[in-house]
């Protein structure tokens, strides 16, 4: 579980985000009207980046969950703990969220125990409450407290998708690789290597997503196309970069492998 509570430093600019389109209107709207808002999208699009943008544009502390099938209601809640023969209530990231009207990010909620959504829904709702059984208490969370939490609905499996009762309960917003323009503007800035050799990576990239429920699961990301062009940018030659950010992550099978690498040649020549 990776966590942190970090307030923007006073003057510290917020982390480098070019908007896909509305997004960051409906996230200021979402906070500033304490809606929760669920970002639905693949792998490396962009959206733990937005959620620390936001957050260091709203000058609010984040705490970011990143969930997985063994996370529980008392990892998010808090739990009593054992102290030089004392037991002291620690308060989970979720609960501390809560108090300090902070943001809090759970990343890949669909991962988690079925108990963490039972936690999510008076929070998420207009009571906005968070009920601790373990203390008794039941915390009204402070008002510049916020809700985000992601998936990918791509993953196909059943059994790990939200019900409809948990994903009606949040404003939501799609996100998908960013256009090929943006995406240009994006890795070349993350990367340092000039637009005009980032663009054919994307274009790479483009032509990589035609195959996504084919022959490939995902369609390489836009982090993926940063590792490459930084790679480059670095010295490393082209093909080689290209081998080891954008064709070895997406496959194992080595006849797609020659598939890709076709395609490789096909843009680069
Ligand atoms: N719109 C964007 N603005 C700036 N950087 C972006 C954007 N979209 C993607 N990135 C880059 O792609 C990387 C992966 O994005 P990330 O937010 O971690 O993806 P996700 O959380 O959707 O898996 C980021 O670290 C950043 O370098
Ligand atoms: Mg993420």
């Amino acid at each position: 579980m990776v966590m942190e509570g970090s307030i923007k430093k006073e003057g510290a600019a917020a982390p480098f985000y070019l908007p896909q389109s509305d997004e960051c209107e409906i996230f200021a709207a979402a906070h500033s009207n304490g809606l929760p808002l669920l970002l639905k999208g693949p792998t490396g699009c962009g959206k733990t980046r937005f959620v620390a943008h936001m957050a260091a544009q709203l000058n609010r502390p984040l705490y970011t969950v990143a969930c997985h099938d063994d996370l529980s209601a008392a990892d998010l809640i808090g739990r009593y703990l054992l102290k030089g023969g004392e037991t002291v209530w620690a308060d989970g990231p979720l609960t501390r969220a809560v108090r300090a009207g902070a943001l809090c990010y759970l990343d890949e909620v669909v991962e988690a125990r079925k108990d963490v959504t039972v936690v999510l829904h008076p929070l998420t709702d207009d009571r906005r409450i968070l009920p601790i059984d373990r203390t008794g208490e039941e915390l009204v969370a402070a008002p510049e407290f916020m809700l985000i939490a992601s998936y990918n609905p791509g993953y196909q499996n059943i059994l790990k998708t939200l019900k409809p009762s948990t994903r009606q309960r949040f404003l939501s917003i799609e996100f998908d690789f960013p256009a090929p323009e943006q995406e240009t503007a994006i890795v070349a800035t993350e990367s340092g290597l000039s637009a005009d050799r980032v663009a054919p990576l994307v274009r790479l990239a483009g032509k990589l997503r035609g195959l996504r429920g084919q022959d490939l699961e995902e369609g390489v990301s836009t982090r993926l196309l940063v590792y490459c062009a930084t790679l480059i940018h670095q010295g490393m030659p082209v093909e080689r970069a290209i081998l080891a950010a954008m064709i070895e992550p997406l496959t194992d099978d080595e006849d797609v492998k020659r598939g890709l690498l076709d395609l490789v040649t096909a843009v680069f020549g």
